[in-house]
């Protein structure tokens, strides 16, 4: 195997790497939504209720992983092809909010998170404000029940579950003394 051939895991987000023939692919766990378009895609690979899940030795080829990882909406899966080129991102960006749910994007993106600037051609950002990760959609919005045509727009401090947290500050408090 030639250097350019190696896995290029260093060039993927954070997520767990599984390895194929040819093919490396990453999926971010807490970026996944769940709405399963990699399930129905590609269900000889992507396989939830199997160990690992993602099981790359069932399909051969590795431009049709591609292709699906492609329509993941929130950039929880990514891939990396061996001495192949990267995923394009889409022309032009393009930005559509889900129904009840994050603002997914399509394109060059330059994202500013708490750990600093992200590059990424797909995300699925937060706009019930509920995420614990944001400003990426961590899936909190369907655990709410947070509807995106409710005034305001923004999850209500018992969506987000604001109470729980002032209880859980004082129980520690509470220990603390
Ligand atoms: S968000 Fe991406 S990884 Fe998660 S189920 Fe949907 S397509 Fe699959
Ligand atoms: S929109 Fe998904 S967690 Fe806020």
């Amino acid at each position: 195997m030639t250097q350019q051939n190696k896995p290029p895991t260093e060039d993927l987000l954070p997520g767990k790497i599984y390895m194929g023939d040819g093919i490396t692919v990453s999926y971010d766990a807490p970026r996944c939504t769940h709405v399963a378009n990699c399930v129905r895609g590609l269900p000889a690979v992507f396989r939830p209720k199997e160990r690992p899940w993602i099981q790359l030795s069932n399909e051969a080829s590795a431009e049709r992983v591609t292709e699906i990882v492609r329509t993941c909406p929130t950039g929880a899966l990514h891939y990396a092809l061996y001495g192949g080129p990267p995923e394009a991102p889409a022309v032009p960006t393009t930005l559509t909010p889900i129904k009840d749910g994050p603002l997914t994007l399509k394109g060059d993106l330059v994202i500013q998170t708490p750990q600093g600037e992200v590059r990424e051609v797909r995300a699925a950002l937060c706009r019930c404000g509920a995420s614990s990760r944001k400003p990426f959609c961590d899936g909190t919005h369907a655990r709410i029940g947070w509807k995106s045509e409710q005034p305001g727009g923004q999850a209500s401090a018992n969506q987000r579950g604001d109470g729980h947290r002032e209880a859980g500050q004082q129980a520690d408090a509470a220990q603390r003394e």
